[in-house]
């Protein structure tokens, strides 16, 4: 029996997981910089949650989660996104009574059953970041900002903020029953998706892939003209601060997020692909509804996500450079078994004094040991045999000139130092 992993997904092995950990290490560093705190909420929440936050009516819940019952009988789900957890995290712990705002990050494992490609996989990871306790365009400035500062840190080019907003509640309801009258004469010609959706979320067909679907859709009344007097005050502020940051954006009304939970404010995060259509690297918005459906006080709440093995996509489509953090400076190859037992103390010596080494452990002719230390990237070769072990020193040799020299044992780390 020969196991196989998952299908849609995949292991990250030595020589990629090096640019996942730089990744993350920039988007810890990003929230360190706005002031954002690390959440580390359960992969796994009930699944009434995902229901109620996420929505009944979304592809999501609809058809994509990952859902069991435990031997309890608990209705569980791995986590699809995560917003939802995030919000259910803040009202359990009534973080809604300590002083405002509190802002959040997460990076981890989601799961969605969706068609596996380039870019999308069963278990996905997202970087996301939540705000919460404040109604201040400033805020979804901010948050919008950070994904580009993001970005920019990784020496991505190209991606742009595609801003939207899709109104509050009662002009959301408005502009639903506009869509329905709109879409309704046009019903046969849509894809089954859409019809599907027609009556249960209309905005959805906004957004379809299809290209009949498309093209009705592009005459379809905008949501701009229900906007409340409240939501477009609050877009031209966040479009002013964007301004003043500096931060690029483009408006396009078309755009409507596939989560329910959206109000006002709505973004996307879009990078065009060599080959293939502009991609969403990540998305999000303001969610002024969720905390109190999910059982907390009235809470406004704004944020995003961004989809790791997009970023990954794009930092490799762009020939991004990641440092290897995990180059040896220095490698010990050592002859007889006296030696060998010394080695091992200055293995020790050397990494309690934060340097990293390693040493062969196959007991290879020494040809193969310059190998192994070659293959690691080693900035030095340490050299001990019975010879050095009588005269209490060590060989070293520097990879990068070949140039040799012989140290005191007892100086070795010192010499290191200093070349450090
Ligand atoms: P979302 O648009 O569903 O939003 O997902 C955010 C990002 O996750 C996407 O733009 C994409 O890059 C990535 N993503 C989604 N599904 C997959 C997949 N199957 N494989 C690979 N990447 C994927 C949310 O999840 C919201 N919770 C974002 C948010 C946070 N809104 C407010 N706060």
């Amino acid at each position: 029996m020969a196991y196989q992993i998952p299908r849609g997904t995949y292991d990250i092995l030595p020589g990629e997981v090096e640019k996942w950990q730089w990744v993350e290490e920039q988007m810890r560093h990003a929230c360190r910089l706005f002031h954002y705190e690390e959440v580390r909420t359960p992969m796994f929440e009930q699944t009434e949650l995902y229901k109620r936050g996420v929505g009944e009516t979304t592809d999501i819940v609809e058809k994509e989660m990952y859902s069991f019952s435990d031997r309890g009988n608990r209705q569980l789900t791995l986590r699809p996104e995560g917003t939802a957890g995030m919000v259910r995290s803040f009202v359990e712990h009534k973080i809604y009574g300590q002083p405002q705002p509190t802002k959040w990050y997460y990076i981890g494992p989601m799961f969605r059953y969706e068609r596996p490609q380039a870019g999308r996989s069963r278990q996905f990871h997202q970087f996301g970041i939540e705000a919460f306790g404040s109604m201040d365009p400033a805020l979804d400035a901010e948050v919008i900002a950070l994904g580009m500062h993001l970005f920019q840190s990784l020496g991505l080019e190209g991606v742009r903020v595609e801003l939207n907003s899709v109104g509050d509640a009662e002009s959301r309801a408005r502009y639903r029953e506009k869509l329905i009258q709109y879409f309704e004469p046009y019903k046969d010609e849509l894809s089954p998706e859409a019809q599907s959706r027609l009556y249960k979320n209309p905005l959805r067909i906004l957004d379809s892939k299809d290209a009949r679907t498309k093209e009705i859709a592009s005459a379809a009344p905008s949501l701009f003209d229900d906007l409340s007097e409240d939501s477009k005050m609050h877009l031209d502020r966040v479009k002013q601060y964007l301004d003043e940051m500096g931060v690029h954006y483009v408006i396009n009304d078309r755009l409507v997020r596939g989560l329910d939970y959206y109000t006002q404010t709505a973004f996307e995060y879009m990078l065009d692909l060599k080959g293939a259509q502009a991609s969403t690297i990540g998305g999000g918005g303001r969610y002024n509804g969720l905390v109190k459906e999910i059982g907390g006080d009235d809470v406004p709440g704004v944020g995003f996500g961004i989809g790791i093995e997009r970023v990954m996509l794009a930092l490799e489509e762009q020939q991004i450079q990641v440092p290897n953090q995990n180059r040896l400076d220095g490698y010990l190859i050592t002859m007889g078994e006296q030696a060998k037992a010394a080695g091992m103390k200055v293995l020790q010596v050397l990494r309690e004094a934060g340097f990293q080494v390693d040493r062969d452990y196959l007991d290879r002719k020494m040809k193969a040991q310059f190998k192994a230390a070659d293959r690691a990237g080693a900035r030095y070769v340490f050299i001990l045999g019975e010879e050095e072990i009588a005269e209490n020193k060590i060989k070293v040799k520097s990879m990068a000139t070949q140039s040799q020299e012989e140290v005191s044992l007892s100086n070795l780390l010192d010499w290191l130092k200093e070349k450090a």
